[in-house]
């Protein structure tokens, strides 16, 4: 791991050399610090907005590599996990680093089956929100409340809490979720089936009527289970950043998920695959995407579902969400949307604007379809990514609380405001 490489740097405006050491590609941004103009002088800050250039921890969670196109989970490439590894093992792999034995895989999905009722009282906390209120605010909010149902969730270095906090979390998120849909459409709450598997008591949840037990299609069943592995993590984006930012507090890991949970509900991370659908339903047909196109690059918008701050050649879960696509369609018919959609990305991929911009599709752009043709409303898409992102968002926070060199997240700015001034109306001259 470690290395002899350093960085020389000379401040040409002391003429003073420094030597930073380089330790696994970086280096260290308080190293900058030592090198000033004068004593009193705070020293050399690095200025990185939005982080472009900055490695916030060390994880040994996920790896990417944007320009090769290659996820891996604890090592397993994503193609080989998803499809053959459920949901629930890969949650457990996050977490514990290693895939479960049978009988590990057995009693951990016995362990978060037995945690997916919510306390009665979270109904009538859903119950007292509008009607047409958007399922990604309640469940960001209902995430937010479980912390008062379990006070004991602030002991964060526990690892027996820990553990309890992580399972109820994943067990409870298909409930919170499919409670929140239930609520928008005036259905009665349908409660957990614990004979169902984790994917097929969240399809239970959100569809049962008045038949004494829901029997979920098995094809969607495993198309989703497969979309909640793509989804499990992506190591330090918006979201589970802000986990780990707001996990850095100490705050209980309830508080920590809201925030993150609401991070995601933006358009340019998971709220983006609701914005595909929409984008797709504005321009309507085949025929109108040349126009679209060009709207596009005149930058009068974004193509939605298109373009990653990490995937430069091509986003590896979009390759498997296709072929997810084409098993889904076969059990619900074509979305009429998907011809849409091939289109715009036949024009993106030949078209100069998006090979100069390295925009491929990412994720996001054909999810959606697939959870449209399932019936999902275009509402619930972001929280169906957020289900499947809590197990990365847990298993980072846990990675956070044990590492000797987290702090509590406290960035430093570059200040461009006032200098002194006085209510009397005189003033400094800003240094
Ligand atoms: N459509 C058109 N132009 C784009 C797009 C797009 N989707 N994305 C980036 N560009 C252009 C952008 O205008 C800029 O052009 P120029 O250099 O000429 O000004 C250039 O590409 C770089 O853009 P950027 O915003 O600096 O890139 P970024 O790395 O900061 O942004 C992104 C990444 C995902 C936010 C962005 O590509 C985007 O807004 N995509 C659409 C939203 C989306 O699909 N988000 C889901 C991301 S994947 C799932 C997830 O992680 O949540």
């Amino acid at each position: 791991m470690g290395t002899t490489r350093v960085l020389q740097i000379t401040d040409s405006q002391t003429g003073l050399s420094y030597e930073i050491p380089v330790v696994d590609g970086a280096i260290r941004a308080i190293d900058l610090r030592q090198i000033k103009v004068s004593d009193d002088d705070f020293g050399l800050l690095s200025y990185d907005p939005a982080f472009l250039n900055t490695a916030s921890c060390r994880s040994a969670i996920t790896y990417i590599d944007g320009d090769q196109g290659i996820l891996r989970y604890r090592g397993y490439p994503i193609e080989e996990l998803a499809g053959q590894a459920s949901f629930l093992d890969v949650a457990y792999l996050l977490l514990h680093g290693e895939l479960p034995g049978k009988d590990e895989s057995a009693g951990w999905a016995d362990e978060i089956t037995h945690h997916t009722f919510v306390h009665e009282n979270v109904k009538k906390f859903i119950d007292g929100f509008h009607h047409d209120a958007h399922p990604m605010g309640i469940l960001v909010s209902t995430i937010a409340a479980l912390s008062t149902f379990y006070p004991e969730a602030k002991a964060v270095s526990d690892q027996a809490r820990q553990h309890e906090q992580i399972v109820r979390l994943i067990a409870k998120m298909p409930t919170l979720a499919a409670f929140a849909y239930r609520h928008a459409m005036g259905l009665p709450y349908a409660y957990p089936d614990n004979e169902l598997s984790y994917t097929g008591n969240f399809l239970n949840m959100m569809r049962k009527m008045s038949e004494p037990r829901y029997a979920p299609n098995p094809v969607l069943e495993q198309a989703l289970d497969v979309l909640f592995v793509l989804h499990a993590d992506h190591e330090q984006n918006c979201s589970t950043s802000t986990m780990r930012v707001v996990g850095s507090s100490q705050v209980d890991p309830y508080s920590a998920a809201a925030a993150a949970a609401a991070a995601l509900f933006g358009p340019l991370h998971g709220g983006a695959n609701e914005q595909v659908l929409r984008m797709l339903g504005e321009i309507g047909s085949v025929g109108n995407v040349p126009a679209y196109i060009e709207r596009v690059k005149r930058g009068e918008l974004r193509l939605m579902g298109f373009g990653h701050r990490v995937y430069k050649n091509y986003d590896p879960r979009a390759t498997i969400i296709k072929k997810v696509a084409d098993q889904v369609f076969e059990v619900t018919g074509r979305n009429p949307m998907l011809d849409v959609a091939l289109e715009l990305e036949r024009i993106a991929l030949a078209d100069d604007y998006f090979i100069r911009h390295k925009l491929y599709p990412n994720v996001d752009f054909y999810s959606g379809i697939i959870y449209q043709a399932m019936g999902f409303p275009v509402a619930m898409f972001p929280v169906l990514f957020a289900i499947g992102r809590m197990p990365g968002w847990l298993a980072q926070w846990q990675e956070g609380t044990t590492d000797p060199e987290q702090k509590i997240s406290r960035p430093r700015q570059l200040y461009v405001g006032q200098g002194l001034r006085h209510l009397d109306g005189t003033a400094q001259v800003r240094r």
